[in-house]
């Protein structure tokens, strides 16, 4: 079949395969532990849901335009105003079908064939392909001492004659780690040196543990908003818990910003109407919803990071955001790919290969489900890793008995 180049370069979602897989061993009523999910499991807040339900009830489903409707763009413009003490217009923004939109549209709108977009190992599983969709070539970058935290020596290394960008996200998914205050503003000021794009993926600034504060990229930016390279990339998906609502945005300077419209607009024109007002009713209405998930998570954290600990020979650095983290199972088995099947056939736990994320040995997992599940799922993981633990297992009714080490 003529399937096209660029579509052969697009490798399959090995979350979406293991979700699968995943789903068919449930039906078979297997009793299946996920800690491969990358949403959180609460409500999305009620201010969210009146919203979206008002515009519902007027039957009157249109067309928006393709930035967003104006109530969105404001409500993202007193958000940036609010945590980043910066003060854009509405042509700086513009309103996506989720994070991953914005920052679709970004690259379409920056690379030209064949330019280079560097990031830091371990990524989010969707920078390489994205950056392969819009023609470009992913480049990324592993920090040499194995941390997760990379330095500006080593991405300037990367950075070439043909790199158009630079793409951080932190707090990280997989590892999440937050980079550091000084890290920021060096990749900042070397991102404005060298004149090349900055995408900042803000996902998770929000959910941030231990009274940390998330590191605001403005302070480090010397140059005005028009002719900044910077672009801010955030969405209500993970902090408000309204990830199928699928809306995200970008705040940059305003040619950016209108190139990203127009290939939009032909693209998918604007976001799901209902789906934008329910953003608004998130962003303008009561927050207390994102302090009682940030608080589950902080504590979801530390009961799945005390349970990784007591594994002989796991080592795991402490997220300080997030609801990943990424621990080294490497004195285990180094191929996270058979690492993650094997738990899934054998102890039915979903996890998500390091692989996927530029860095082997290692599996994501996350602490966004029920401290029974981090805890059971652990408890499972060790069982089927850790020679010390005891032998038999309990699989609901099921009796397991070790017998593959
Ligand atoms: C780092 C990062 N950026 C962007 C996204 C995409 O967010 P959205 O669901 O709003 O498209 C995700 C989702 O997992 C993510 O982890």
């Amino acid at each position: 079949m003529s399937i096209s180049q660029l579509a052969r370069s697009i490798s399959e979602s090995v979350t979406l395969k293991l979700n699968e897989t995943a789903a068919l061993l449930r039906e078979k009523g297997e009793p299946v532990i996920h800690l491969g999910g990358g949403e959180p499991k609460s409500r999305a807040p009620i201010d969210a849901i009146v919203s979206c339900t008002a515009v519902l009830n007027t039957g009157e489903i249109r067309y928006t335009p393709p930035d967003g409707i104006p109530a969105l763009k404001k409500a993202i413009i007193r958000y940036t105003e609010e945590h980043y003490r910066k003060l854009v217009s509405p042509d700086n923004v513009i309103a996506s079908n989720g994070a991953k939109q914005a920052i679709m549209v970004a690259l379409y709108a920056i690379l030209e064939p064949k330019d280079e977009v560097v990031f830091p190992a371990p990524y989010w599983v969707s920078y390489p392909e994205m950056v392969k969709l819009a023609g470009g070539v992913p480049v990324p970058v592993t920090p040499e001492d194995g941390s997760f935290h990379p330095r500006i020596e080593e991405i300037a290394e990367a950075v070439g004659p043909y790199t158009k960008a630079i793409i951080i996200n932190s707090p990280n998914n997989p590892s999440g780690v937050m980079y550091s205050r000084d890290f920021i503003a060096e990749v900042v000021q070397f991102c404005e040196k060298k004149n090349i794009w900055l995408i900042m993926d803000d996902t998770y600034n929000r959910l941030v543990f231990d009274g940390k504060t998330p590191v605001n990229c403005y302070e480090f930016v010397t140059q005005p908003l028009d002719s900044s390279k910077l672009i801010l990339i955030n969405c209500v998906s993970k902090m408000y818990a309204m990830t199928g609502f699928r809306i995200g945005w970008a705040v940059g300077n305003r040619e950016v910003i209108r190139a990203m419209i127009n290939i939009q607009s032909q693209q998918t024109s604007g976001p799901s109407a209902p789906a934008q007002w329910a953003a608004v009713g998130a962003l303008n209405g009561v927050q207390s919803s994102i302090e009682s998930l940030r608080m589950t998570l902080e504590n979801n954290r530390n009961v799945m990071i005390e349970r990784l600990r007591a594994i002989d020979g796991v080592k795991v650095v402490k997220p300080d955001g997030t609801f990943y983290c990424f621990p080294d199972f490497s004195a285990y088995m180094r191929d996270s790919n058979k690492l993650a099947n094997l738990l899934l056939e054998k102890v039915r736990v979903v996890t998500v290969p390091g692989k996927e994320f530029g860095m082997e040995g290692h599996l994501r997992l996350s602490f966004c489900g029920t401290v029974k599940e981090i805890t059971e799922g652990i408890e499972r993981i060790q069982w089927a890793l850790d020679p010390k633990a005891p032998n038999e297992l309990y699989l609901g009714t099921r009796k397991l008995v070790r017998d593959w080490l």
